[in-house]
């Protein structure tokens, strides 16, 4: 019995140095120690050692038990070290490997455009709302002095989406909601995306326009002339040079259109302002007192002046872009050019 104990005890320590995976290490477990284990079944058989022997046996076996117990885990332990150190040299990273870089993003030119707009007016005490881009017939034209039928209705190719309802051709449309709302005097800039039927590579059935608006007591032309070229100044530079023509809008009385110094070419001329220098900046005007009247504000003590520009085509002529669907296109290879 003890010789077959320290065979058993030898074969077990061979077997257990042998396993090279937690797989075959279990197996060998079983074989040994598990219900139908080698060293089980003598254990089991105790009754057939003579009873003077028996002691002995019995903690010679128990011996062998303990050590092959403490081998198994032992090499368990090893085992698993050995894996997690496999492991860990296989994912390993190589810190010294150069970066791919981090890519930096950058807002869109016109985002970019607007902000610095928007910063020129907030400077000048200008709060800034927005409105709907879906807004019915009255707020886009009937209550700007545009009445159905009006001739001025062809100057904007509308896009309708009922008889009564329509894509705002204008940011104007919140000249009205703003003199709805609000009590004078007040000073109101409103960014926001317009729409015409209108489509070639200077015009792109979206659109971004600004209305400005300011109503108070006394203030009119001279007052608008002077912020516009303040605001010039600051857009485009101390050398810009700003000229007014005439023009016509139902819902100024007087209508001008401002030109600012071409920002292609700086004035010299080119294909773009075609020869004269200056390009279209502004559309502006006094308020007409009919419109304020319509809108409750009462136009005795009231006066106002709004402007509103276009600031697709600004972009356009300071960033040298060819043409107004590149705006809108979100190619990234164009915008990577315009950070
Ligand atoms: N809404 C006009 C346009 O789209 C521009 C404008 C704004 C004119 C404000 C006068 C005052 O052409």
């Amino acid at each position: 019995m003890k010789e077959k104990l320290e065979e058993i005890l030898k074969e077990g320590l061979t077997e257990i140095e042998r396993a090279n995976d937690l797989k075959s290490l279990d197996e060998v477990r079983v074989k040994f120690l598990g219900k139908q284990g080698a060293l089980t079944s003598i254990l089991r058989n105790m009754k057939e050692v003579p009873q003077e022997e028996r002691k002995e046996v019995g903690s010679l076996a128990n011996g062998v038990r303990e050590k092959l117990e403490s081998a198994l885990s032992k090499k368990s332990e090893k085992l698993e070290e050995d894996a997690l150190n496999l492991k860990m040299q296989s994912e390993k990273v190589d810190i010294t490997m150069p970066s791919k870089g981090v890519k930096r993003g950058a807002l869109h030119p016109l985002t970019r455009f607007n902000n610095k707009f928007m910063d020129i007016c907030v400077e000048m005490g200008f709060s800034v709302i927005q409105g709907p881009e879906i807004d019915t017939d009255y707020y886009n034209f009937e209550a700007l002095n545009v009445p159905k039928n009006h001739p001025a209705r062809d100057m904007q190719d509308s896009l309708y989406i009922t008889d009564n309802i329509l894509l705002r051709t204008q940011t104007s449309n919140m000249q009205v909601h703003a003199m709805e709302a609000l009590k004078p005097p007040f000073k109101i800039v409103c960014p926001g995306r317009v729409y015409r039927n209108d489509d070639d590579s200077s015009h792109s059935p979206i659109f971004n326009q600004f209305e400005a608006l300011v109503v108070d007591e006394n203030v009119g032309l001279k007052d608008l002339m002077k912020m516009i070229e303040v605001i010039l100044k600051k857009l485009f530079g101390e050398d810009v040079k700003m000229r007014v023509r005439p023009a016509y809008f139902p819902f100024t009385e007087p209508s001008i259109e401002i030109d600012a110094t071409c920002q292609m070419c700086q004035g010299k001329g080119c294909s773009l302002c075609k020869g004269t220098g200056f390009s279209e900046v502004f559309g502006a005007g006094v308020v007409n007192p009919k419109v304020l009247e319509m809108s409750g504000i009462d136009s005795k003590k009231y006066s106002g002046f709004a402007f509103g520009p276009g600031i697709d085509r600004s972009v356009m002529i300071t960033n040298k872009i060819p043409n107004i669907k590149y705006l809108f296109r979100n190619d990234m290879r164009f915008l990577k050019q315009m950070r």
